[in-house]
């Protein structure tokens, strides 16, 4: 088992397989040029698959795919597939801007993917333009419909934003009602990659402006998750996920890869340790004892919910995989 320095389980491992995304989302990307990474900066996926055999040994029981976003790396479905075949019990899942999952999702469900996340935070095409910077919405939708017609799991994330989609929060939270798909919000985390000017709602306003059409009552937490559950009148559940809270990182289960084999124990802190010269050496052992290190200065909590926001990590979202 992993137990971190705080005494918290870690069971949970993010893994961002690469940088690059075919989007450029306000809230996660820089409205300015910038280069990626080389591609032979990343680890392959046998070398990520090294550490995947191990950190599963040690006590993993859930992954999670991320990116920028991952359909962009070739092969990522063989990457699943092996996996899958190691561990055919582990919970297995994609954050996924649905993008390409139109072509994709019959495939990866069949390599052994359980459930995916999809971004959606708009249902209007130009303002869906007006945030991914790109005209996506639609292949979105059809990307979201064909991985629930292959029997994906899903859950839709909408980030909260003040005049973007404010008035949007009922009718997506209806239309992932009508999809069977659980929806969360998200509280925007300001980040330094971000376009300045957006403003993030916070759990209340999120909780009144669905108030106004739907009686709320507050479920709690579920387990090994970070989003707090709410049910409206006829029983449907959403979720927030509301990382300015005081208390939101007493239950964190996680620690995150990103593609050039940083470990990374929290978003909100630049704190990471490479992993990438134990696993080219082929040295699992370095490898498992840096995954140590790092849990044991995991930090206790982000810092979000306070105005000392020159702390926050200059690593962006589409780096760590949000
Ligand atoms: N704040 C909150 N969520 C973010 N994401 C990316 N950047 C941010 C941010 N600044 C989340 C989005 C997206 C997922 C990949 O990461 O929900 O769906
Ligand atoms: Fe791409 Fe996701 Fe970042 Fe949007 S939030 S730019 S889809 S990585």
């Amino acid at each position: 088992m992993l137990i971190d320095g705080h005494g918290r389980v870690v069971d949970y491992l993010r893994i961002s397989v690469t940088q690059r995304c075919n989007f450029r989302c306000k809230y996660c990307m820089p409205n300015t040029p910038f280069s990626w990474v080389p591609k032979e900066n990343l680890l392959s996926f046998e070398e990520l698959f090294m550490f995947i055999k191990v950190a599963i040994d040690e006590g993993i029981k859930k992954i999670r795919i991320t990116g920028g976003e991952p359909l962009v790396r070739k092969d990522l479905d063989k990457f699943i597939k092996m996996i899958s075949d190691y561990a055919p019990e582990i919970d297995l899942a994609l954050t996924t801007n649905a993008y390409f999952l139109q072509n994709y999702a019959q495939l990866l469900k069949d390599s052994g993917l359980k459930r995916i996340n999809v971004s959606l935070d708009t249902l209007d095409p130009k303002k869906a333009q007006q945030i991914a910077q790109k005209n996506v919405l639609h292949k979105v939708l059809l990307g979201i419909d064909k991985a629930i017609e292959v029997g994906l799991k899903a859950k839709i994330n909408t980030v909260a934003l003040k005049n973007i989609n404010e008035n949007e929060l009922i009718s997506l939270l209806e239309f992932a009602k009508s999809k069977n798909a659980t929806i969360r919000y998200i509280e925007y985390m300001e980040n330094t990659h971000a376009n300045d000017e957006l403003v993030g709602l916070k759990r209340d306003e999120i909780l009144n402006i669905i108030s106004q059409k739907y009686s709320i009552k507050e479920v709690g937490k579920l387990a090994n998750s970070p989003s707090t559950m709410y049910e409206i009148d006829d029983g449907y559940k959403f979720g927030i996920i509301d990382p300015h809270k005081h208390d939101f990182c007493d239950s964190c289960n996680r620690i995150r890869l990103s593609a050039e084999g940083l470990l990374i124990p929290c978003l909100y802190f630049e704190e990471a340790l490479s992993i990438k010269k134990a696993l080219k050496d082929g040295n699992i052992n370095a490898a498992v004892e840096i995954l140590r290190e790092v849990l044991r200065n995991k930090p206790e909590k982000n810092k979000w919910g306070t105005i000392a926001e020159n702390e926050i990590s200059s690593r962006a979202f589409y780096e760590t995989g949000g």
